[in-house]
């Protein structure tokens, strides 16, 4: 995506090279270059002129991003090393006594039968306790997830080499990898997931070392140059040969594809069969999370940034991570929170969970080798866990609006600054800082020692999510510091934007259940809207055909010294259907005290305490407001 400022002449368009061959792409500040080692040469352009848009023309061509459960918006952990068992049920148990939400358990390949897919081991993972553990699981509204890596070790759908199977080798010692593109490799590798799900109810599954990864790096073939291409492309940071520590070009699929021109489909391939395979075997929406993408990999399949470190380097790194993620059409992205490789410290895993808890896909995770990093461990991570994850299941109704969004327009819930400013060229080169949406901006602290925060604001007036009456206000954008102790992690909504929340809870389940409120923060001319999409978190089609679900738009807007809320539903049936309402209605940015409310098709009276403080701030409260039901309140400002 190229962002430029032409006044008056839109700011954005988009180029893709569809091409799945090795390639290097040289950036030079003004120019792109694509060195490419094979395959077709099919350039697109988007015209834009807006990234909203160059976003909506990239994923109408490529697959617009694949629904998430509601679910999948709650907290995940996870680690490479879970012993047995007992370990997983305690840490389940570790983060109920800390009070902090944990919505999805995950085992690595610990909980394998010597490392091979779809077994468990019988000693310290046996079936009939791993049954229990998952049923309780469900009984509580929390899930598990497990690893799945891409190989086997027998049949005849596997990739081949010189007429037989190409053997590897990953975590169990020598294996075949199953071949995604033959018809017959798809059906083999869907019944091992309806047999395996038959016996252990899992919710979702976690895709790795697809890239393909291989331990070893096989002899190139005598016969053919493809092993050995004379230009070298960048493998791993350096000019490595490009069979090293996978399959090596010369290995065929079905249909004689080769290798050499399909590798960098292999991830893409199989997250394709999996969801594919879960929509079969469940009925669901599936949840999978896989480390190899390619362009449309967003319409299978979410992300994460895969094996980063416990350092501040790292953390910073994230957020282009996922900012990148987004824009090629994968949004339900995240990183390893606390860090993966590498021993974490109370103080990185403090800020790392502040951050991570505005990640679309939030997951703490960390390797064999390191300390255990579960938020429980330290009392300030805990802490600090508790509030900001409080903030984000409160956030929850915004974020999976942000998927449909996502889902319906390929518009990232993550982006960067330029999203809503392109006019803004300082926001260009901001990648410390992004936006949930269109107005939530966080600005984390990314270094060691820190306890304020130099954060870039763009024109407008931004409300402290945390504190309502507490608020910036720029004429025109420009850098300020912010307070940021050790506790805290700034979350700012700007001007002009309604948002709905809910209550905190320890399941998003639990959360749904909780009513509902509107935080207005009106723009000068008092303007403002949102929106809020409803479902029943699950369905396989998000916003379908069905109609199975609602959309509210809120908006203000001030006519002879009245200010307006109104509510609009799209499909009022399902929200009524729930009695879902509106408790809570906060006002942000009034500049005139208010003399008189008047409510339009409430169900109650309002018992609101008027404010007239300086703050600009009205909170009114005790509503019961069906958010299924169309209403308008107005609000008498003093002249
Ligand atoms: C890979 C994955 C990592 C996982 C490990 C063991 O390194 O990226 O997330 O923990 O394999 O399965």
């Amino acid at each position: 995506m190229d962002v430029r400022s032409h006044p008056g002449a839109g700011t954005s368009h988009g180029v893709l090279l569809f091409n799945s061959n090795g390639m290097d792409i040289v950036y030079a500040g003004d120019r792109i270059t694509y060195k490419v080692i094979g395959g077709v040469i099919d350039l697109y352009f988007f015209a834009g002129p807006v990234p909203e848009l160059v976003m909506e023309q990239y994923t109408e061509l490529i697959g617009r991003p694949a629904p998430m459960p509601y679910w999948s918006f709650g907290f995940h952990q996870c680690r490479y090393g879970y012993k047995d068992i007992t370990e997983i049920k305690n840490v389940v148990a570790g983060y109920a006594k800390a009070q902090i939400p944990l919505e999805v358990m995950w085992t690595d390949i610990d909980h394998m039968d010597g490392y091979k897919d779809f077994t468990l081991d019988p000693i310290n993972f046996p079936l009939d306790q791993m049954k229990k553990f998952v049923d309780t699981l469900h009984h509580n509204g929390q899930k598990f997830v497990l690893i799945l890596d891409p190989e086997r070790d027998a049949s005849s759908v596997f990739i081949k080499r010189d007429g037989v199977p190409y053997l590897g080798e990953v975590w169990p010692g020598k294996v075949y990898f199953p071949d995604f593109i033959n018809p017959q490799g798809r059906v083999f590798w869907s019944n091992e997931i309806k047999i395996f799900h038959d016996l252990l109810p899992v919710d979702g599954l976690w895709l790795d070392m697809n890239e393909l990864s291989n331990f070893i790096s096989s002899p190139s073939s005598s016969s053919s140059t493809l092993d050995n291409p004379p230009y070298k492309i960048n493998n791993s940071g350096s000019l490595r040969p490009i069979n090293e520590k996978t399959v090596p070009a010369t290995s065929v699929h079905f249909g004689n594809a080769l290798e050499y021109n399909v590798h960098n489909l292999y991830g893409f391939l199989e997250a394709k069969t999996t969801n594919a395979a879960l929509i079969n075997v469940t009925g669901k929406r599936p949840f999978i999370l896989s480390r190899s993408t390619f362009v449309g990999a967003g319409k299978y399949t979410a992300h994460w940034t895969g094996d980063n470190a416990a350092t501040w380097d790292d953390l910073a790194y994230s957020i282009p991570g996922i900012l990148n993620s987004g824009l090629f059409g994968i949004p339900m992205v995240g990183a390893d929170i606390c860090g993966f490789g590498r021993n974490t410290t109370e103080e990185l895993c403090r800020r790392w969970i502040q951050l991570g808890a505005f990640y679309p896909f939030a997951r703490d995770h960390s390797d064999k080798f390191t300390i255990h990093q579960e938020l429980y461990i330290w009392d300030s991570v805990a802490a600090t866990a508790r509030k900001v994850l409080g903030l984000r299941y409160r956030l929850l109704p915004y974020f999976y609006t942000l998927m449909f969004e996502a889902h319906t327009k390929g518009i990232p819930m993550a982006r960067p600054l330029f999203f809503s400013f392109p006019e803004d060229t300082n926001t260009y080169t901001i990648d410390s800082q992004f936006l949930i949406g269109k107005g939530l901006m966080i600005s984390p602290v990314l270094t060691s020692g820190t306890v304020s925060v130099k954060a870039y604001f763009p024109s407008g007036t931004w409300f402290n999510l945390f504190n309502y009456s507490n608020y910036v206000n720029m004429k025109s954008g420009s850098y300020i510091s912010l307070d940021a102790p050790p506790d805290h992690i700034n979350v700012h909504l700007r001007e002009g934007n309604i948002v709905v929340m809910q209550g905190e809870a320890m399941t998003t389940r639990a959360a749904r259940d909780t009513l509902f409120e509107l935080v207005v923060a009106i723009n000068n001319r008092g303007n403002s809207s949102g929106e809020v999409f409803l479902d029943d978190g699950e369905d396989v089609e998000m916003g379908g055909e069905g109609g199975k679900w609602s959309l509210v738009k809120f908006h203000t807007n001030v006519v002879n010294k009245k200010l307006y809320l109104r509510s609009n539903v799209v499909n009022e049936e399902f929200a009524l259907s729930k009695n879902w309402t509106i408790y809570k209605v906060t006002f942000l940015g009034l500049k005139k005290g208010v003399s008189k409310i008047n409510a339009y098709n409430l169900t109650t009276k309002i018992r609101s305490k008027i404010d007239k403080s300086a703050s600009g701030v009205l909170e009114m409260r005790g509503l019961s407001v069906l958010i299924g039901k169309e209403f308008t309140i107005e609000l008498t400002l003093e002249k």
